[in-house]
């Protein structure tokens, strides 16, 4: 990728990382994603923001030839897809520091071979001259580390938010020209990487809003010239109520918790209920995790195997309950052979979760009449706590 203008002072380097099809060895990624950096130049200094994922070093270490000065670099975040070349870019330009917040300091001397004196805190609300404009850090704590922080570039009005309002998302385009798209892209990764953030967000979002902001430029997928897109966008997401919607995440072996779960979607939606019924012999984290956004309930549909849930059902409890969705009301339903306490387990599974747990329905065997009765109960339970529509 070549360096790219936002405007004549403000240069995207990084990588579109076309390819890519999974993160943290665990985060799908449909549509790859970018590691996107920012060079910002004043009339008397020049800041690099960010640096990119280390198995992109040649292209971003090409991308600095054309830089003659480095001052700063400014590491908003430590994870290593944004640090990671820190390093070699201290290497190419010896008299620059870096500077990242008092918890991301140390964070990145651990993580990095870098030398201590190298490396400079700043504070909240700290200004950094580069003449002519101006950085401002604001510390974000939790999006999604403990250390994280975003600049605000005076008087351009432009907001460098690091994964912050991020999408995983490979694009030509500088700019989110289709807005669809890169939405669906942005919710996908703030339902995996955010959502369990959303209360400490919710004060970031507050503390942003008053700021003039003109472009987001975040670190991951397209900047934003629209900025109200995303962070209206984010605002829904984060502080929306919960809708009258269910979560079924199911998988069956013998077809009784299937029969099971076609009961319950066919009762909750008689109930005016929505239900999004999510396939785990076929797992895509992604369309999970997105479901989960402003979802009312889940009820989790599973078989018992050995002495537990169906593996594939504890993982995706394991993946709720880290997610911590704002859920009203959780349960589950299900067939077991010979102990119902197998899947008593979701109950532990999802101990993070602050919802109301209503009695789950278990069969053993076939399902008879008495447990599609008892299917009904919980359907009617689902309808009266979620709100209308
Ligand atoms: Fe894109 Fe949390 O790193």
């Amino acid at each position: 990728m070549n360096a790219r203008a936002l405007n004549e002072n403000v240069r995207r380097l990084g990588a579109v990382d076309w390819d890519r099809r999974l993160f943290d060895a665990l985060i799908p990624l449909p549509e790859g994603t970018s590691y996107n950096a920012y060079l910002v130049r004043g009339s008397e200094r020049t800041a690099l923001l960010d640096t990119c994922e280390p198995a992109r070093r040649a292209e971003f270490l090409a991308q600095l030839d054309e830089v003659d000065r480095l001052d700063y670099v400014v590491l908003h975040h430590a994870e290593q897809d944004h640090s990671g070349l820190l390093p070699e870019v201290l290497e190419r330009f010896p008299d620059a520091v870096a500077l990242a917040s008092p918890k991301g300091a140390p964070m990145l001397a651990d993580l990095l071979p870098i030398p201590s004196d190298r490396i400079r805190a700043v504070a909240d609300n700290e200004t950094l001259e580069l003449g002519g404009r101006a950085l401002r850090f604001l510390h974000l704590p939790w999006v999604h580390w403990p250390e994280t922080m975003t600049t605000w570039l005076e008087p351009d009005g432009i907001l460098f938010s690091c994964d912050m309002f991020g999408a995983h998302l490979a694009t030509s385009d500088l700019f989110a020209r289709d807005s669809a798209r890169a939405l669906a892209a942005a919710k996908l990764y703030y339902a995996q990487i955010m959502m369990p953030y959303a209360r400490q967000i919710e004060r970031h979002l507050v503390r942003l809003a008053e700021l003039p902001i003109r472009m987001i430029a975040p670190s991951h997928g397209p900047v934003f010239d629209r900025p109200a897109l995303i962070f209206d966008a984010w605002r829904e997401w984060v502080s929306g109520p919960p809708r009258r919607r269910v979560v079924l995440p199911r998988v069956s072996m013998h077809g009784s918790t299937e029969k099971l779960s076609d009961a319950l979607i066919a009762e909750l939606t008689e109930r005016g209920v929505a239900v999004e019924p999510y396939d785990l012999a076929a797992p895509a984290l992604d369309r999970l995790a997105a479901s989960l956004v402003n979802a009312g309930a889940v009820v989790f549909a599973a078989p018992a195997v050995w002495n537990g849930p169906h593996p594939a059902a504890a993982f995706a409890a394991a993946i709720v309950n880290g997610l911590k969705p704002n859920l009203r009301c959780l349960s589950w339903i299900g067939s077991y052979g010979w102990g119902e306490k197998a899947l008593a387990e979701f109950g532990a599974l999802c101990s993070g979760l602050k919802a109301e747990i209503l009695p789950p329905v278990l069969c053993r065997g076939r399902p008879r009449p008495e447990n599609f009765s008892a299917i009904r109960t919980l359907a009617e339970a689902l309808a009266a706590r979620l709100p209308a529509e």
